[in-house]
Parts: C-alpha cells; sequence; structure tokens
C-alpha cells in the first residue's frame, strides 16, 4: 500500500480517488477548509491542509486548478522537496463565465514552469487529455485510450506507470514522450478538449494515439 495526497477535492480528485483506493492505495487530500470537506463524494480519505497531506505522501498530485498552481506549489516547496508531483492540472484563463479559456502559458507550459520552481522536486505531466471519469476508468470508453507521460526523471516515471498501472491503464496505452518540455504538447491540447466538449457534450473522452 502506497500512501498518495491528491491536492483539491473536486472531480479529478474524486476519481483518482476512487480508482487507487480500489487499488489498495491510502489517499489523503489537501483542502483549503477542512470544515468544507461534507460534500465529499469520493471513497473514504483522509484530509488535511496542502501542507499536511504532502507530509503524508511520497507521491504528490496536482488537482488544483492550472491558473495559481504555480503560486500555490512554490510555496510549498520545503514540503515538495524530495518529492514525486504528478501534475494533471490544465493552465487555462477562464472566460466571463468561468470556462477556460486560452493557455496561460502558450510559449512553454504549467510542468516546465513547476519543474523550474521546484528543482528539489520530480514533476511528471500525465493524465490531462481526457475527462475525469477515464483517468481511473480507462476500459470504459469504446476505443483503448492513451495516457501521456512528460518528465525529466526516468525514475519517476516508472513510479508513475506503476500508480497507472493500478487504475488499469495498460503498458500499450501509455505514451511516454520524453522530458518536461514535452508538456507544452498535451497542455496545448486542452484548447482542443474545451471544443470537444462545446461540440459533444460531456461525455467522457481521451484525447488518443491511434495506429
Ligand atoms: N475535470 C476534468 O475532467 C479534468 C480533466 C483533465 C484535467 N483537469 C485538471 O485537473 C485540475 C482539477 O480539475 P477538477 O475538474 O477536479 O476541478 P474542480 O472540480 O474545480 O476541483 C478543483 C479543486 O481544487 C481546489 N481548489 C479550487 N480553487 C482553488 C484555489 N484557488 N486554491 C487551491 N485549491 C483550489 C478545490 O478543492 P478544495 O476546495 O477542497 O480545496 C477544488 O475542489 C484542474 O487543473 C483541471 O484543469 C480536469
Amino acid at each position: 500500500m502506497t500512501a498518495i495526497t491528491i491536492l483539491g477535492s473536486g472531480r479529478v480528485a474524486s476519481s483518482l480517488a476512487t480508482g487507487f483506493a480500489k487499488a489498495g492505495h491510502k489517499i489523503v487530500i489537501g483542502v483549503r477548509d477542512i470544515a468544507a470537506t461534507g460534500q465529499w463524494t469520493g471513497p473514504e480519505v483522509q484530509f488535511g491542509s496542502h501542507a499536511e497531506a504532502i507530509g503524508l505522501s511520497e507521491i504528490v498530485i496536482n488537482a488544483t486548478p492550472g491558473d495559481g498552481s504555480i503560486e500555490r506549489l512554490t510555496a510549498l516547496a520545503d514540503a515538495l522537496a524530495g518529492k514525486l508531483l504528478i501534475d494533471v492540472a490544465n493552465a487555462t484563463g477562464r472566460d466571463e463565465r468561468g470556462a477556460p479559456s486560452g493557455l496561460l502559458y502558450p510559449t512553454d507550459s504549467l510542468a516546465e514552469r513547476l519543474q523550474a520552481a521546484l528543482p528539489r522536486t520530480r514533476v511528471v505531466k500525465t493524465l490531462n487529455t481526457m475527462l475525469a471519469p477515464v483517468m481511473s476508468n480507462p476500459s470504459m470508453l469504446n476505443g483503448a485510450p492513451t495516457v501521456y507521460l512528460s518528465g525529466n526523471d526516468l525514475d519517476a516515471k516508472s513510479v508513475v506507470r506503476s500508480l497507472l498501472h493500478a487504475l488499469g491503464w495498460r503498458n500499450a496505452q501509455m505514451l511516454d514522450l520524453g522530458g518536461i518540455t514535452t508538456a507544452r504538447g498535451v497542455e496545448a491540447v486542452m484548447l482542443l478538449v474545451t471544443d470537444v466538449m462545446k461540440a459533444s457534450g460531456f461525455a467522457p473522452f481521451a484525447v488518443s494515439t491511434v495506429r
């Protein structure tokens, strides 16, 4: 059993916590306000502040909004030192209705900026190219989806691969794109994701490589 910390308690956190809990992992959720966790619909987890939650695991998943992630996580740099940070966030601005708009970092990526801001932390970008339910249940789609990985540290990516296995992903579905700069492509895909949802609704899907 591995302890996994997820920052944020929204749709992604709930999906991932459900998948990891089924696989026998212990889940710690980092929240802004412990008194407001009554809405949690996921499995049994331990709640704490972001700093407390990070202190309880070697693996931390950023499932908070992409805008503000750099400031939030940089403020926790000491707590994150030596840890593996899995970034699933999409860094887009918001339109007047709060819906995702253009990329916040169009010439690089959130993941690269996180890795630069957190040199003592190994950052891996993954899972951001699909809707939350698919993350922990890849077999729910008609075809086999792809999950992309970007990160500089091979050992860290190997740990992430084993976590993806626990969620039901097969090796053949995992595509290691290379170093953290390859997060540019998978983050830019958010523009397509937003348009796909506008055109065809919120039914779960994943951006995938099909040959
Ligand atoms: N939903 C998807 O299908 C999907 C797919 C791919 C990637 N993503 C990315 O994954 C991340 C989470 O998405 P989500 O759909 O789970 O979002 P969500 O349902 O809005 O949940 C985000 C959670 O982050 C926390 N949060 C919100 N604002 C915050 C702030 N200013 N500072 C710190 N924490 C804050 C909240 O938890 P607390 O109130 O408990 O702190 C909230 O429940 C986002 O970056 C999103 O772009 C989402």
